[in-house]
């Protein structure tokens, strides 16, 4: 074993900014598997190019010989795990990758991992964590006044997304309570920040602000969720995996409940502030109420006393110079932003918001996977 690690589902939004922050803060050996499905994407981890200590291996975490063979090969002592599939909208069109990925994925890395932990002795034996990097979506919704979820809050799973997520974090308890694998577990909030593929609530509001396109808002826009900036989560993740409990879980949130509505004027007035333009006019004329989301869960809030209680860990970023920061990414990133948005994305866009703002066109085509 040797000071490198695995991780799955670098070139996502969370994993890339995971990987570009552990190379800077850590600097050792990422191999980074990865199998560049829409939400993949190379080009995050373009400063990293020629730059031996990242590996990329393109391929499926269901692939168990693959997996297998990175083990083997590269006796890495840790596994950090992030690949999914992970927008709910899209688990409630073609829920089957969700399966796939997030369930029979989780259980192949669970048992290759498991396999090579066997063989490990002594130090590195000891040494050696399964990290799996989860959703508060688990626990389900909350209402108003409801406590915020802690690691003991039952799970509840309302999306096809969120109970295949719930699932793999059964797997994962139960390789450790049979076998003792030293596993662990973060359930974290709504991420935003750079990186993050435009299909998500911030940076579709973001791009399509910025352009004058309708802010589709689902519902009466009351939804809660607990917004937290993404280098707080790479670095909760960072001391989960070096002084984390093995078989414990740790909630990582942003203690920043924001209404979408809230979170949508926020972005409409920074846009106008950083690029005023008089033929769009003010950015809150374009927000559109829309058909709401199937099953759409109410409110998430994290309460993170354990995880701050027991690593010292609490978020740095407010969301307010968060966002602004995320704002400033895309508009400085247009290249970025042309380059994901393919003809696979705006094929999405069309699936999921066409009917919603009554925009609707006879739909033929399949469906990117
Ligand atoms: P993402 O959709 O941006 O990225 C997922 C990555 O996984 C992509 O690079 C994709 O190519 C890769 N991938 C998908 N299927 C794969 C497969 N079968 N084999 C190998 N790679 C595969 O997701 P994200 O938002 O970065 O989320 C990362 C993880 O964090 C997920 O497990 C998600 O459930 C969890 N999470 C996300 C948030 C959030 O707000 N985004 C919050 C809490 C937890
Ligand atoms: O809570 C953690 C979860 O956060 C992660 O596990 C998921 O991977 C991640 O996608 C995110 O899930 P949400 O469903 O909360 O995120 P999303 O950005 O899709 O939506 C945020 C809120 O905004 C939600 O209440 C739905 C609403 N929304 C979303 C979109 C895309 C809109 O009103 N309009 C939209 O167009």
């Amino acid at each position: 074993m040797n000071d490198a690690i695995l991780v799955t589902g670098g070139a996502g939004f969370i994993g890339s900014n995971f990987v570009l922050d552990w190379i800077q803060q850590r600097g050792t050996p990422v191999i980074n598997l990865d199998l560049l499905t829409y939400a993949g994407n190379a080009a995050n981890l373009q400063t990293l190019e020629g730059d031996t200590r990242h590996i990329f291996v393109r391929g499926d975490i269901c692939d168990a010989p693959l997996v297998k063979s990175l083990l083997e090969k590269y006796q890495p002592r840790a596994l950090v795990h992030f690949a999914a599939e992970s927008h709910v909208d899209r688990s409630l069109v073609s829920p089957d990758t969700f399966i796939q990925t997030n369930v029979f994925g989780t259980f192949t890395l669970l048992r290759q991992a498991h396999e090579y932990w066997n063989r490990l002795t002594g130090h590195e034996r000891e040494q050696f964590r399964f990290l799996h990097v989860s959703t508060d979506e688990v626990y389900g919704t909350l209402d108003e006044h409801d406590p915020a979820f802690s690691e003991t809050t039952a799970y509840a799973p309302n999306s096809p997304y969120a109970a295949s997520k719930a699932s793999s974090d059964h797997l994962v308890r139960a390789w450790h309570h049979t076998w003792g694998l030293p596993v662990l577990t973060t359930n974290c909030s709504n991420n935003y920040g750079p990186f993050q593929f435009p299909e998500k609530l911030i940076p579709l509001m973001i791009l399509n602000a910025l352009e004058g396109k309708p802010l589709p808002v689902y519902g009466d826009g009351l939804n809660v969720r607990d917004w937290l900036f993404v280098g707080d989560h790479c670095t909760a993740i960072r001391e989960v995996l070096e002084r984390g409990r093995p078989g414990e879980t740790y909630n990582v949130g942003g203690s920043s409940e924001r209404a979408n509505i809230d979170v949508v004027t926020t972005i409409c007035d920074l846009l106008d502030e950083m690029r005023p333009n008089a033929g769009i006019g003010p950015r809150r004329n374009l927000i559109t109420y829309v058909t709401d989301r199937p099953g759409h869960d109410r409110r998430y809030a994290i309460n993170a006393t354990k995880i701050t209680h027991e690593l010292s860990w609490h978020p740095l970023e407010r969301f307010e110079s968060g966002i602004r920061r995320t704002v400033a990414w895309y508009l400085d990133h247009l290249d970025w932003v042309n380059n994901v948005r393919s003809g696979a994305y705006q094929q999405w866009i069309e699936h999921n918001y066409a009917e919603r703002l009554g925009t609707e066109r006879q739909q033929t085509e399949q469906l990117p996977q």
